[in-house]
């Protein structure tokens, strides 16, 4: 195969996640959108309309087409290791959205089935793909800095108030913010601390009875380097930590004042789940309220809160810019190389491994190492007790 064609993808899910991923899929040539399936009409209609793309009746389906080469796996999580299987079972590279799944098990058929099948298993998007956090490792990488002490990591976002599936409120099938949002981090966190997490100690905050499940935890890791981390997530924030990132927003945009407030509002009286159902679709691709993202009010670069890494020669803060550094002579912002398209970075992992033969930053073994973080802050707070960690793997050697 040529090395300028194009990954074929096919979609699964035209969910938020295929929403939040679209502006990527359609402006980078490096990728053709050649397929979809999803139980909404009005979203697959929109698809073949906008991209001259087969819609499919069902994931088997999706996954048999010949025309498409790589699948993206943008359903709920609990289905995520069957879509995985089916994908592999029908020789397609996968990337799956996080969280991997929502047990080590089934991480483990995930890398089996890949590996069954001679197939690349990358797991994404996650927020470390960001530019500011692969700049920042460089920074650890090239020791300048001497060796990583600790990373603070935190986020105080409306996660819990914005419209939910009932699933993304009920821990058992993967609901709450350890399941949904703490893969973002801790992918961060690992990444810039070396990967080898060896404890978890943790708590989580359940604080609303209305929508009972985890919307905040707090947790201590420690590295087998010697380092530590402190990540803090609170879903129901009243505060929020964007304004100590510049005011800009997850998404690289300009985060407006309030906006916490505004979600709260919107679900005050409105009890009824399917109701709530059709207002998380509404803004979807296809749905009613949805409105291809405009990238004029574009401020930075994504990010999930701040995070300051100290190393023993400086303390690196990560910013919607760049990375800045506060050392003995001063802080000076190392800024990252500009980018055009949002979220090029998973591209740039896919094409790596698609066309040059790379191994995946991203693959089945790092992600279910994430997992295995995540699933012992739930341990963790439930044991009252730290948790040893098994599975874990590293991002780069100590310096
Ligand atoms: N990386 C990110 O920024 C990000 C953002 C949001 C969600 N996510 C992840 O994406 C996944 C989906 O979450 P979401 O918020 O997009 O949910 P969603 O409900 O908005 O979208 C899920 C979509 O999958 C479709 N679907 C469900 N079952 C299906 C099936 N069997 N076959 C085909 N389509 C099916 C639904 O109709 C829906 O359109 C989750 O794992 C979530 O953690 C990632």
């Amino acid at each position: 195969m040529s090395v300028e064609q194009p990954l074929r993808v096919g979609v699964l899910g035209l969910g938020r996640a295929f929403t939040l991923m679209l502006p990527t899929w359609a402006a980078d040539p490096r990728i053709q959108l050649v397929a979809c399936c999803d139980p909404h009409d009005n979203a697959t209609a929109l698809f073949r309309e906008q991209f001259g793309a087969q819609a499919h009746e069902s994931a088997q389906a999706l996954c048999a087409d010949p025309n498409v080469e790589w699948v993206y796996i943008a359903t709920p999580h609990p289905w995520h290791e069957a879509h995985a299987a089916l994908a592999a079972a029908h020789g397609k590279h996968v990337l799956v959205e996080k969280p991997m799944a929502l047990s080590l098990a089934e991480c483990d058929r995930m890398i089996h089935a890949a590996k069954q099948a001679g197939t690349h298993l990358v797991v994404g998007h996650s927020h470390s793909f960001d530019r500011p956090v692969g700049l920042a490792l460089d920074l650890i990488r090239s020791g300048r800095y001497g060796q990583v002490q600790s990373v603070l990591a935190f986020n105080f976002t409306d996660f819990l108030y914005r419209p939910r599936r009932p699933e993304e409120l009920n821990t058992a099938q993967g609901g709450g913010v350890v399941f949904s949002q703490a893969a973002h981090q801790i992918d961060v966190v690992r990444l810039l601390a070396g990967g080898l997490v060896t404890s978890v100690y943790a708590r989580t905050g359940a604080w609303d009875k209305a929508r009972a499940t985890e919307g905040a935890y707090g947790a201590l890791l420690n590295f087998e380097s010697g380092a530590f981390a402190q990540v803090h997530y609170n879903g129901y924030g009243f505060f929020d930590s964007d304004v100590w990132m510049d005011q800009v927003g997850e998404l690289g945009q300009i985060k407006k004042p309030l906006t916490h407030q505004a979600t709260r509002q919107k679900r005050i009286g409105a009890s009824d789940e399917m109701r709530e159902v059709a207002q998380k679709a509404e803004r979807n691709y296809g749905g009613p309220a949805y409105t291809p993202s405009a990238s004029h009010d574009t401020a930075g670069f994504q990010h999930f809160g701040p995070v300051l890494v100290s190393c023993s020669q400086a303390d690196l803060r990560l910013t919607p810019q760049g990375v800045e550094v506060h050392d003995v002579h001063g802080v000076q912002l190392v800024p990252c190389a500009a980018m055009d398209i949002p979220r090029q970075e998973v591209v740039d992992e896919l094409w790596s491994i698609a066309r040059h033969g790379a191994s995946p930053v991203h693959g089945g073994a790092w992600s279910k190492a994430t997992m295995e973080v995540c699933l012992g802050i739930l341990a963790s707070a439930q044991q009252g007790q730290p948790i040893t960690m098994q599975h874990q793997t590293a991002s780069y050697s100590p310096v």
